[in-house]
């Protein structure tokens, strides 16, 4: 009976309505917005969360808002930053879900100083890139299994910070956090590789999946009015707080990525980087397509070193 219904939908264009989205980050501002609305156009979801209480709360409000009291919300717990984490949550993922259509690799952050993650990696490059990296690399193989899927990325035109690329010599940031260097731009140089690193994973990552029905597209969501920045100190959240008026609602910041997981239009366009639902202009730095090739050979060497 399965088989019919997979031959029969094959043929159909593309339709967010019953598919399985998978993501990060929807427990806060633009992931959360994004769900609000793939929730009510008929998607089924699954959210990975670090925090149990508050993953569950966003699912009720997802369920009471939209008015679907039934909406499918399967939630699922991990520390984007933890490559063990990481691995344990994509087993139990992919023991739970059968199919996955759609996984939005939207959570990240910004740190005004240097922190180290639970396996000793500057915490912006484990969260904002290793993570989504490996759970990407964990459930491929389930994205493989339909005829069409996607992977979105939440990129940022502060990837243009970057503009020298990715220091790979340094991806402890050393250089970049030093005692003034962090505020003289260290760290928004640091986040910047990071939401460039987004960009270049997408590019070899679509590379390398031609031919099997999965596109790989990033976006930016502009600034936008969320949690962002309110986790370095009251400095910081005056700085947000006064930058509100300039700042999207997080629904217009979700804008492009719920465009990107449910539009028929995008059905084979891949290896793109998005804006207020039209291609960006991506940084020169982010046409380096050997850039693109070193940042995944060093990322899979940095998992495999974690993982050992
Ligand atoms: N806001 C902007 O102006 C802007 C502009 C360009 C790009 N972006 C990008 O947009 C994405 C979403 O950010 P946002 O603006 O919506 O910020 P946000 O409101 O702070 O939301 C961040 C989301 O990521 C989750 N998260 C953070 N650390 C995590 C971890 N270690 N493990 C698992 N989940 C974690 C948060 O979970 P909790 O709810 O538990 O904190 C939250 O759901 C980020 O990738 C950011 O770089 C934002």
């Amino acid at each position: 009976m399965l088989d019919i219904l997979e031959e029969t939908t094959a043929s159909l264009p593309w339709t967010i309505r019953n598919k399985y989205v998978l993501m990060t980050g929807a427990t806060n501002g633009i992931g959360l917005a994004a769900a609000h609305a793939l929730a009510k156009n008929g998607a089924r979801l699954g959210l990975i969360a670090r925090n149990k209480d508050k993953a569950e709360a966003c699912a009720a409000r997802i369920r009471l808002e939209s008015g679907l009291s039934h909406a499918h919300i399967d939630i699922f717990i991990a520390d984007m930053s933890s490559m063990h984490s990481v691995r344990t949550v994509a087993e139990e993922i992919l023991e739970a879900c059968p199919r996955i259509d759609v996984l939005i690799n939207n959570a990240g952050a910004f740190y005004d100083r240097r922190y180290w993650s639970e396996d000793h990696v500057e915490m912006t490059w484990a969260l904002n890139h290793l993570g989504p990296f490996l759970l990407t690399t964990l459930l491929l193989s389930r994205l493989k299994e339909n005829v069409e899927s996607r992977i979105i990325f939440t990129s940022s035109h502060g990837h243009k910070m970057a503009r020298n690329g990715i220091g790979y010599g340094d991806l402890d940031g050393s250089r970049l956090y030093g005692p003034f260097k962090r505020f003289l731009g260290g760290a928004n140089l640091r986040y910047g590789e990071t939401k460039l690193a987004n960009l270049l994973y997408t590019v070899e990552l679509a590379k390398r999946l031609q031919g099997t029905g999965i596109s790989a597209n990033c976006f930016d969501p502009g600034l936008v009015s969320t949690g962002f920045n309110m986790n370095n100190g009251m400095l910081a959240k005056m700085t947000m707080s006064c930058m509100k008026p300039f700042s999207r609602m997080p629904e217009k910041g979700a804008e492009t990525l719920v465009w990107l997981a449910e539009s028929t239009e995008l059905t084979g366009q891949s290896g793109n980087y998005y804006k207020d639902l039209k291609i960006g202009n991506p940084s020169k730095a982010a046409q380096d397509l050997s850039s693109a090739a070193r940042l995944w050979e060093i990322s899979e060497q940095q998992i495999s070193h974690i993982l050992s």
